[in-house]
């Protein structure tokens, strides 16, 4: 369901050298991400820059005009045969809870599903705050399958979903 503020935007694959600093602000702006992880998220980007597709990381990213108001970024698991990682996704808080976040993660699991992919992999932390994102991914279909305890810090598991695509015929058709 939309709101009627809800920005008409475009979809890019495209990773461009401003992306570093836009993912930076975004990720530290939604307060849901230490420094580290912070950095982490920019240089996903800086490696995707540098290396292209050989570095293992695809980004989509939802634009108006030159701002972005939304990203993912996923990538193929390396060592395995069909299973895939969604490393980030963030949208930009004003935005939030107005269908950006459940566009993005479809199109993500579509680029996914084309490819080959047959397992899609997201993790969370399981802390009070972290609710909401995991309603998220629970609402969007995809089922907890490990829990890590104390993984983050004391306290603050590591929560992994996955998400099995129902492509005929795959591997891993769903039961
Ligand atoms: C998680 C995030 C990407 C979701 O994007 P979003 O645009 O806010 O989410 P949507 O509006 O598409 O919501 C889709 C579904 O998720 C659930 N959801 C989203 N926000 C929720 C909230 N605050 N409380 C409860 N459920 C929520 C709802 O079930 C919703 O389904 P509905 O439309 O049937 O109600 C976004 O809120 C965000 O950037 N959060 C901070 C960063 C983060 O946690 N990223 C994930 C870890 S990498």
């Amino acid at each position: 369901m939309f709101s009627q503020s809800r920005p008409a935007f475009v979809w890019r694959e495209e990773v461009l050298p401003s992306d570093v600093a836009v993912i930076q602000q975004m990720t530290a702006a939604s307060g849901f991400f230490r420094p580290e992880e912070v950095a982490v998220a920019a240089e996903l980007a800086d490696e995707r820059l540098a290396k292209g597709s050989s570095s293992g990381y695809l980004f989509v990213f939802a634009q108006e005009g030159d701002q972005v108001l939304g990203y993912a970024c996923y990538g193929p698991i390396a060592g395995t045969l069909h299973s895939w990682d969604l490393y980030w996704i963030v949208v930009q808080n004003h935005l939030r809870g107005q269908g950006l976040g459940r566009e993005l993660l479809e199109l993500v699991e579509r680029r996914v599903w084309a490819a080959g992919g047959e397992r899609l992999y997201v993790e969370t932390s399981s802390q009070p705050r972290y609710r909401p994102t995991r309603r998220f991914y629970q609402s969007a279909g995809y089922a907890p399958q490990a829990v890590l305890p104390d993984f983050y810090a004391p306290g603050d598991d590591k929560v992994i979903y996955v998400k099995r695509t129902t492509r005929p015929g795959a591997a891993n058709d769903p039961d």
